[in-house]
């Protein structure tokens, strides 16, 4: 390996969410990784910090150029300049898309468990939210397209998709979102597709991501998609993502809607998004090589120890479900917690109470720490 996920590196005491928000617990909750962002994203920031000015940004065009190229070449879309709508950061995306496309009384469906945002965007919006459970078949997440049917009413206006799933950590196939956008279709309602573990995915080749921009253009007109380099390359602190909305009228409406309720984009985030998409593939290569290494450990950790425990067989991110309903355990977050002082994401917020989630994005050896220490609980 030419780039080190080996070394420990502190971080209590640097401001961070996950490590300063509980001091008195390990923390393997928020999704972050522990890992130092690729040379050419710190030296970009540095060249850009090194200036010394850092009045109101705007997106340079490097950075346009480099996230179009992406996107042909990653996502296989083919995206104009225009089509892009900078943000800082993607959860705003989600809120400004229920209030856009949705009148208070409306609705929006999403499947759970899901990031937790996704479960509380409705109220900025008065809508109502109608969440369907995902499919579970021998750890593979799935759409339960009967229940979506039977669930969704006339006054259902958007769909929020995520895809990879977090926290299942699927990786839905182009059938998959080709039906969901269908179902949309004869809904009625507006795609809004979250990509943004599009580049966390632990093997291209047997399940290969299927970006939403990619669905025929007569479906366009529906569709909001999502993105951002900000999980995969480590600098969501730095807050910038992008919606991309190749309708331009579509597109008129989502900007309308932001009315004077979003900040102007840190300057420096462009520098460090324009430098992980030029420069990042080959240490994100090791990244996930890493990662698929760290997931190997927990799955057979889980098996080997907490069989009762239903884990998904993952295909990315680094975000691992655990789910203690079968040991009728409520709060096993919690439990952890209170016996073995750590911190994980308690499924609840997930709309799924009785399940947790654990982040292996770390050097392999805390993740062996957070393991042993899961262990010692006797539930
Ligand atoms: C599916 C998903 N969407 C959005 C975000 C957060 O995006 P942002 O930090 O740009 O608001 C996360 C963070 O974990 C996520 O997992």
């Amino acid at each position: 390996m030419k780039y080190d996920f080996d070394t420990i590196i502190p971080r209590r005491g640097t401001g961070s969410l996950k490590w300063d928000r509980r001091t008195d617990l390990d923390p393997y909750w928020v999704a972050d990784l522990d890992f130092v962002s690729p040379p050419e994203v710190v030296s970009a920031i540095e060249e850009r910090v090194k200036h010394g000015v850092f009045g109101y940004a705007v997106p340079h065009e490097g950075l346009e150029e480099a996230i179009i190229e992406y996107l042909a070449e990653k996502q296989g879309a083919d995206i104009r300049k225009d089509d892009i709508v900078h943000l800082g950061g993607l959860v705003p995306a989600l809120s400004l898309a229920a209030r856009a496309f949705a009148e208070p009384g409306d609705a929006l469906m999403t499947c759970v468990p899901i990031y937790p945002p996704f479960l509380g965007v409705h109220k900025d919006a008065g809508l109502e939210l109608i969440s369907v459970n995902h499919t579970i078949k021998k750890g593979v997440a799935g759409m339960d397209w009967e229940m979506m049917e039977a669930m969704v009413t006339p006054k259902t206006k958007l769909f929020l998709f995520c895809n990879p799933q977090n926290p299942l950590g699927r990786v839905f196939p182009k059938e998959d979102v080709i039906k969901l956008v269908e179902f949309c279709h004869r809904h009625n309602l507006i795609l809004v597709s979250d990509e943004i573990h599009a580049d966390m995915i632990f093997d291209d080749e047997s399940t290969p991501h299927y970006s939403a921009l990619r669905l025929p253009e007569e479906f366009q007109k529906h569709i909001i998609t999502l993105l951002a380099p900000s999980k995969t390359y480590n600098i969501a602190g730095l807050g910038y993502s992008y919606a991309v909305i190749k309708d331009a009228s579509l597109r008129k409406k989502f900007i309308t809607a932001r009315g004077h309720t979003l900040p102007e984009i840190n300057c420096i985030s462009y520098y460090a998004a324009e430098a992980a998409y030029r420069h990042g593939e080959p240490w994100r290569k090791e990244l996930m090589s890493y990662l698929k290494g760290n997931y190997d450990l927990v799955k057979t950790f889980m098996n080997e120890n907490f069989s009762e425990v239903e884990t998904m067989n993952m295909e990315a991110t680094y975000l691992s479900w655990m789910d203690f309903r079968e040991m009728k355990v409520d709060n096993p977050a919690r439990i952890f917690e209170e016996k073995a002082g750590i911190f994980l994401s308690d499924g609840s917020y997930f709309g799924r109470a009785g399940c947790c989630r654990f982040n292996f994005g770390s050097p392999r050896a805390r993740i062996e720490v957070g393991l042993e220490k899961m262990k010692s609980v006797n539930f």
